[in-house]
């Protein structure tokens, strides 16, 4: 790609996206600017990976065919009211902050921009990501998908609609954390077993990982591929019975609406 890209913040998410581009060579270090108040992020960031750096924001978002707002959700209208006038006309402007909608930022630019909304997830951080990429009212589809292939680099990705936020918030930006729960709790039970805690944690991890990557690369229903396991009378469906019984699925199903609900709520009060 040879386009600027440049970033307004430059925390963990900004970080994880720079990491992930110039890893999968989507870009080069001289083609990569990123802006924050003061050089704590930055200068390790330019140490790094050989960016460009600024504490000018405006400079950056003048130069940048497209241009990642990576502030925390309470500074997009500051940062927003800072440089929407410096921000070249056919330039692409993404945002990764969490609850801020496009209607409005669209208010806060009041003038049209190509614009997207990205709801990335923390694995992004292994480029093991699942990022949702919600197209504003003037962007093109064409930016559409090279926004998608930007964050393609950190992960997968795919285009939806915004009215699906708080499922997607729920189903890849909230479920990491109980797949961490559900991975602890199986290491901790192989603990009881007798297995060395580290070596407990391996075991459980890629054994998630395995199972994740047998429902993306075969296709075959998730259902299907846990009756694969269980054999008549063996050991797995013992345990499939326990986990029917205690009730994981219904509290999966709890958990993920209580997420649901609670992203609902808050994007009300905004
Ligand atoms: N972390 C995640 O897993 C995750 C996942 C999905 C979405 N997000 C979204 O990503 C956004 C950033 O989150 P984060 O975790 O990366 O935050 P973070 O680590 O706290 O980084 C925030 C960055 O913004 C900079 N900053 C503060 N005020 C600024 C301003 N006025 N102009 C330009 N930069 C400014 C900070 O500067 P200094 O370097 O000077 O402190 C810092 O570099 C949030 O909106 C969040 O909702 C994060």
């Amino acid at each position: 790609m040879e386009k600027t890209i440049g970033f307004l913040g430059a925390g963990n998410m900004a970080g994880a996206i720079i990491r992930g581009i110039l890893q999968a060579n989507v870009c080069r270090p001289d083609q990569v600017w990123a802006a924050a108040p003061t050089m704590t992020h930055l200068s390790s960031l330019q140490q790094e990976y050989g960016i460009h750096v600024t504490e000018d924001n405006l400079q950056v978002a003048q130069q940048s065919d497209i241009l990642i707002l990576a502030v925390k959700p309470h500074l997009i209208q500051g940062v927003i009211s800072q440089v929407k006038d410096g921000i070249r006309d056919d330039a692409v402007v993404v945002s990764v902050a969490a609850g801020v909608s496009l209607a409005q930022m669209d208010e806060w630019f009041d003038r049209p921009v190509h614009l997207a909304r990205v709801m990335p997830n923390t694995p992004c951080m292994v480029r093991e990501g699942m990022s949702a990429v919600f197209p504003g009212r003037w962007i093109t589809p064409e930016q559409t998908q090279e926004v998608r292939e930007l964050f393609a680099a950190l992960g997968q990705s795919e285009v939806l609609e915004e009215h699906l936020i708080d499922a997607v918030g729920a189903v890849s930006g909230s479920s990491p954390a109980f797949v961490y729960v559900f991975i602890e709790a199986m290491a901790d039970a192989a603990v009881k077993g007798g297995m060395p805690r580290a070596q407990a944690y391996r075991f459980a991890s890629q054994a998630v990982l395995g199972a994740a990557k047998m429902v993306r690369e075969t296709g075959i229903h998730p259902g299907t591929l846990k009756d694969m396991v269980c054999s008549p009378g063996g050991t797995t469906i013992e345990g499939i019975e326990q986990l029917e019984q205690k009730g994981l699925r219904g509290a999966v199903f709890a958990a993920m609406d209580a997420c649901m609900e609670k992203s609902r709520q808050m994007g009300k009060k905004k």
